[in-house]
């Protein structure tokens, strides 16, 4: 097919150098976007009386035809094409004839694709959105199931304070919460129609732009026809989302990959979520949690990769800007396939009670809420602090735990212990106890559990 732009010229473009320019393999994805902006943009052209009406059937007709026929595989793309643009156009004219020339009145191909790649990454963020809300959903159903399911609380990876599993998981579920905040807010910016901005100045042509933006979706129409074109700060704005995201994924794996060591055994992933080895027969591994977490680099690369290329561009419509697509484009497939595994993963996840339980047992976990006993008894606190300290290095000499260290003992080193203590530092109380506002106590949970539901109610 020869090019639209074929005229100047008095030679064909190197073929080397056609496969360099060409973008159709990784923006034939847009078609449906680019045949529906074309229906939207012809209609508002009869409507103007800018092209007849007779035009404006023939071209709205040939066109979902076209669609129809790349959805049925009867017409396949040409892959020589310059791009989706030049291809769906080609093909119009090919069909319909003079009509079909008719159709880029008062258009540019920059803002053609600056309406395109809108309208792709509108659906790709309602998706995301939308997978966001399932994972989030399988988090608070995991929560809800393991509200009194103690846990050691780490920090520096060290067992820090006795936690419920639940806590635990809401704390992805907030993560979540505002990762949807984040899309949403992304595609509220997007939406608005580059249509009609022309190559960058603007047209001649009597147009109607609110008429295009409001068939096609949009709040409204770009303010100035050169910033319409020209940025692609929307795309940059979903990178960085789907950074975040799956920044908060990795950690998510990490935790995941953690619990299911044989070193942990917190939880057991379901089998159809976990591979085995070709040599080693016992081995089952977290790949989907690994691969999330490996994922999460290509995801923050796309992101480096749009802001460089859009780094320095003077005004308005830059070739480098067809390199926005492959970055923006992986990165809404990356986390969407991620999202398609990770809730399910999540809800099939076995939780292995006991194993938490025994670890919450170990590593003076209690230690602070001996300090509170003794605090509340009228001692100060940094005093009860350091006669804790004490206790757990006699313990340790002694292999005790905090708990089964001998009440004589105790009485030894202060008499404001009585033999409540014991009930005072179980796991259960120190758990129980955490009723503050956001706390890991199961009812402050099921309460955080409440709260991401009803927030997913309105999403
Ligand atoms: N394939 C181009 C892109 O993705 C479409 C816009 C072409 N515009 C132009 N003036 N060459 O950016």
């Amino acid at each position: 097919m020869s090019k639209l732009w074929a005229g100047r010229f008095s030679k064909e473009l190197d073929s080397t150098a056609n496969d360099f320019n060409s973008s159709i393999r990784f923006d034939s994805r847009m078609y449906k976007q680019d045949i529906t902006g074309s229906m939207a943009h012809a209609a508002m052209l009869g409507a103007k009386g800018i092209i007849s009406q007779e035009d404006t059937d023939t071209i709205i007709a040939g066109l979902s035809e076209i669609l129809a026929d790349l959805e049925s595989g009867k017409l396949d793309f040409d892959w020589e094409a310059e791009d989706i643009h030049s291809f769906i156009e080609g093909e119009l004219t090919h069909r319909v004839g003079d009509a079909g020339k008719r159709l880029h009145t008062a258009r540019s191909r920059n803002d053609q694709v600056a309406l395109d790649i809108r309208m792709y990454l509108r659906d790709c963020g309602n998706e995301i959105i939308g997978l966001v809300k399932e994972l989030a959903e399988a988090v608070c159903e995991q929560a809800l199931k393991n509200a009194e399911t103690i846990m050691p609380g780490y920090t520096h990876l060290q067992r820090g304070q006795p936690i419920t599993f639940g806590h635990a998981l809401m704390a992805y579920a907030m993560m979540l919460t505002r990762d949807i905040d984040r899309f949403k807010d992304a595609l509220k910016r997007m939406n608005v129609s580059p249509l009609g901005s022309g190559a960058l100045a603007g047209t001649t042509y009597n147009i109607d732009r609110q008429m295009t933006a409001k068939e096609l979706g949009f709040d409204g129409a770009a303010v100035n026809s050169i910033d319409g074109v020209s940025d692609r700060d929307f795309c940059i704005e979903l990178c960085a989302a789907a950074a975040t995201l799956m920044m908060h994924l990795s950690r998510f794996s990490e935790e995941i990959i953690l619990w299911s060591s044989w070193e942990f055994r917190f939880v057991e992933l379901d089998d159809a979520y976990t591979t085995g080895s070709s040599i080693m027969p016992q081995k089952k591994n977290s790949d989907m949690a690994e691969l999330v977490r490996g994922k999460t680099g290509r995801v923050y690369g796309n992101l480096m990769g749009i802001l460089t290329v859009m780094k320095g561009l003077p005004l308005a419509y830059n070739k480098d800007m067809q390199e926005d697509k492959e970055s923006v484009f992986d990165s809404m497939d990356t986390v969407i396939m991620c999202l398609k595994v990770f809730a399910p993963m999540v809800r099939t996840m076995k939780v292995k009670p006991e194993n938490m339980k025994k670890a919450a047992s170990e590593g003076f976990i209690n230690a602070t809420d001996l300090a509170d006993y003794m605090t509340k008894k009228g001692v100060p606190f940094r005093d009860a602090y350091k006669l804790v300290g004490q206790i757990v290095a006699l313990c340790i000499d002694k292999k005790w735990t905090l708990d089964d260290m001998p009440f004589e003992e105790y009485k030894k080193l202060s008499d404001v212990f009585a033999e409540d203590l014991y009930e005072e530092i179980s796991l259960e109380t120190c758990v129980k106890r955490r009723i503050s506002e956001g706390g890991t106590s199961p009812d402050s949970v099921r309460e955080q559990v409440s709260y991401v539901e009803e927030f997913l109610k309105n999403v």
